[in-house]
């Protein structure tokens, strides 16, 4: 059958925009074409994201939104993929009558046969699916400068607020030779940027290549000219990394290290196996081999037993550390996650108090980072355009506008003139 549609909504993280991709690649080798409406689909795939009840939220409110499609068209499949598919499984499907397919991330490869079952029995396949990390996806890629690759599947690590380990099951790494195939194709096909992805990528390991062995591979790879990774663990961040880091040219001068809180007590109730000294260490070491490396971070505030001591050493860690950027979060109590059963849970008007602050503080330490970089030259890929010419970034991951109709997938270097809080701004040399 050819030309049938696919509307696909992805909530959440880059890994479940990636597995969008893979979903879509597989369902274009079948025919399939994705449409920008649900009205124009013969298939419905919701990619769902159980991080925060945030999260969910939004995606219960657009799933409402189609039912009335499903009782127009009936042959119309309505596919529930990711996290909270995942996580709700059966109890999704009692809830939500018009709901066809529950698939949870281990199992996006299934989606092939399932578009084509013809009877009208509700199918819900969230059992571990110890291949998938040895399947080599067809992802349809929307962008043509930068790429997504996946490198490791799943977290072993249990930090005790989070889901993931419940939705994405186990830590498996994928064949090297698998990660560098797909990444030689790409350099092939004009790709100039990949991130590698994962839940905890300092933790890849096949066979004797590990993550800083990994990445000097790819950085041979032709064509390629930036390496990204996301995320790291703090506690996995060896030495040997950050040399890695430093040798290799392609691999760009940022790194994503979430910290999620200051103090040691909420740390060790978080189980994140590392004191704040033990991270601000790791960061002295990556500023003092790589000078100019930018660093981002994720916070959580009003973490179970969070006391206002405890707050003000986020605030303390803020401002010592200086961030590039940070995303802050409500702690959001999840179904499984073991901080769900801590006693001493925050209330929510603290924990708004406790965000705006922290945002407040974070905002005026990126305007002064992003005001460094007034006057001096960066490298800029060219990502995208606009109304006002191009929009690139920096090897450090700012973002740059520029007025000028350079082609998209240019690298030039950029005399930055002036910094805002969320971008710089500059011409080309
Ligand atoms: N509540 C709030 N934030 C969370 N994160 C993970 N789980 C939760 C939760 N239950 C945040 C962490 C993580 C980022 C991806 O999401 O900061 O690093
Ligand atoms: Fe969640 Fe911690 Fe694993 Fe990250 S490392 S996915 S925060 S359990």
């Amino acid at each position: 059958m050819q030309g049938r549609g696919v509307y696909i909504k992805t909530f959440g993280c880059q890994m479940n925009e990636h597995d969008s991709e893979k979903m879509l690649g597989i369902l274009s080798s079948k025919g399939f074409i994705e449409v920008d409406e649900p009205k124009k689909a013969d298939i419905i795939i919701f990619n769902t994201c159980a991080i925060r009840e945030k999260a969910e939220q939004k995606f219960l409110s657009s799933l409402g939104k189609i039912k009335y499609l499903k009782k127009k068209k009936p042959k119309l499949k309505v596919i529930v993929a990711g996290c909270s598919a995942q996580i709700q499984g059966q109890a999704l499907l009692n809830r939500i009558h018009f709901i066809d397919y529950i698939i949870g991330p281990d199992n996006i490869d299934k989606i092939e046969t399932i578009v084509d079952n013809t009877d009208e029995t509700k199918q819900i396949i969230l059992d571990e699916n110890p291949f998938i990390h040895l399947i080599d996806f067809p992802a349809l890629r929307q962008n043509k400068v930068k790429a997504w690759v996946n490198i490791i599947y799943g977290c072993d690590n249990f930090c005790t607020y989070c889901i993931v380990p419940f939705s994405r099951g186990k830590e498996r790494s994928r064949p090297a030779e698998n990660i560098l195939k797909e990444i030689k194709m790409l350099g092939e096909m004009g790709y100039k940027e990949v991130t590698l992805l994962g839940q905890n990528v300092n933790s890849y390991r096949d066979q004797d290549t590990d993550f800083p062995k990994l990445l000097e591979r790819i950085n041979k790879i032709k064509g390629i000219e930036r390496i990204r990774f996301v995320t790291s663990h703090p506690k996995d961040l060896s030495e040997r990394l950050i040399n890695v880091m430093r040798n290799c040219d392609k691999v760009c001068e940022h790194i994503h290290l979430p910290l999620q809180a200051g103090s040691d007590k909420i740390l060790k109730l978080m189980n994140r196996k590392y004191t704040f000294d033990e991270y601000l260490d790791k960061i002295y070491l990556l500023r003092e081999k790589i000078p100019n490396i930018s660093i981002t971070t994720d916070i959580i505030v009003g973490f179970p037993q969070e006391e206002d001591e405890d707050f003000e050493k986020t605030v303390y860690a803020l401002n010592k550390i200086q961030f590039d950027g940070i995303f802050a979060f409500k702690f959001s109590p999840r179904p499984k996650s073991p901080a769900l059963k801590l006693k001493g849970h925050v209330s929510d008007a603290v924990k708004s108090e406790r965000l705006t602050k922290i945002l407040k503080i974070q905002d005026e330490i990126t305007e002064t980072k992003n005001k460094d970089y007034e006057e001096t030259i960066q490298e800029v890929l060219i990502e995208d355009k606009n109304e006002e010419g191009v929009i690139g970034r920096t090897r450090t991951n700012k973002i740059v506008k520029i007025c000028s109709n350079i082609p998209i997938g240019e690298s030039v270097k950029v005399k930055i003139l002036k910094a805002f809080r969320h971008s710089l701004s500059g011409e080309i040399l």
